[in-house]
């Protein structure tokens, strides 16, 4: 992937998981804004479609759970300009219930979501450190408040939430900024690819634990059919992420759609147990509504 020629005046950011969704539209929508954009791809594919953003993107291989990718990734940004933002975005969602989630499939959400994310800052922090730059963490609402069938994905981003309030604290006299993304439901591949694990771990599931959870299984790829569909635009979080690296004073969290708002005032304003209740019949509300 050969390097462009960029405007130094440019401040350069790393996005990881730039092929699609969030991560792509936030490339698109950086370069646009004046950043210079190393865009974090895993594929040849994905490396060409970026080069439409012209010379100010730069497509980078990197597989965040790749420690020698990591390692080669901030050795080719150090000699190319440094580094002034790091947008922790690639991610994956594992939806099962836990009673039936094999523990590998928990490890590899957290190797993507929380050891790839720490490990890509903690590579990239030397640069950040130069530069007094920026730090953003896309998380989810579901980072704030766990929904029935999603717990291995909103522990995850609970994980990634507790990792990022210690490191900006960590980070306060080094001048580096820490800010957390919290979107709700955004039409991104991220739907049809979870949609796509969550049938094939029901396929393979005991038969008994298959027919226990057979009702919720297929409520949950209606929803996840649903937010595919009426998901908010990746651009919303893009707008978002943009604020967290170029305003003078960003916030430390940005909560980006209705449903997530609504989703944290129900988390901080309803008591646990009727909370469960509401989350569940939420749940099959959405489920139902027509298309
Ligand atoms: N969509 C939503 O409703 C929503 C809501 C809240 C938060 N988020 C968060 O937003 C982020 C982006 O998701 P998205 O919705 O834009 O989904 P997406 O379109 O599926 O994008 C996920 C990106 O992560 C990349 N990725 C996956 N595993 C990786 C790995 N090991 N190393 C490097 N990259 C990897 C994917 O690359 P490949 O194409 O190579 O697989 C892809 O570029 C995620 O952290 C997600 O949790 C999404």
């Amino acid at each position: 992937m050969a390097s462009a020629s960029p405007n130094p005046a440019r401040r350069a950011v790393l996005i990881t998981g730039a092929s699609s969704g969030i991560g792509a539209a936030s490339a698109r929508v950086l370069v646009e804004r004046g950043f210079r954009v190393w865009a974090g791809v895993r594929s040849a594919d994905a490396a060409a479609r970026l080069h439409e953003l012209g010379e100010h993107c730069t497509p980078i291989v990197l597989d965040v759970t790749d420690a020698a990718q990591i390692a080669a990734a901030a050795t080719t940004i150090a000699s190319d300009g440094g580094l002034y933002g790091l947008v922790n975005n690639a991610g994956i969602a594992v939806g099962a219930p836990l009673e039936a989630i094999p523990l590998d499939a928990l490890r590899e959400q957290f190797e993507i979501n929380v050891f790839g994310a720490l490990a890509v800052t903690q590579a990239m922090l030397p640069l950040l450190r130069r530069t007094r730059g920026r730090i953003v963490m896309i998380s989810s609402v579901q980072g704030r408040l766990a929904a029935p069938f999603v717990g291995p994905y909103a522990a995850s981003k609970h994980a990634l939430e507790a990792l990022s309030d210690a490191l900006r604290a960590e980070l306060l006299p080094s001048g580096v900024d820490v800010a957390i993304v919290e979107p709700g439901a955004v039409k991104t591949p991220i739907w049809e690819r979870s949609a796509k694990f969550g049938s094939a771990l029901g396929d393979a599931m005991d038969p008994e634990l298959r027919a226990r959870y057979a009702d919720e299984i297929a409520m949950m790829l209606r929803v996840s059919e649903k937010f595919a569909a009426r998901g908010i635009a990746p651009e919303r979080v893009a707008d978002a992420i943009a604020h967290a690296l170029s305003a003078r004073k960003p916030r430390t969290r940005y909560v980006v759609g209705f449903d997530a708002k609504v989703r944290v005032a129900i988390g901080s304003i309803v008591p646990d147990r009727a909370r469960d209740r509401l989350l569940r019949a939420m749940l099959k509300r959405i489920a139902l509504r027509p298309d």
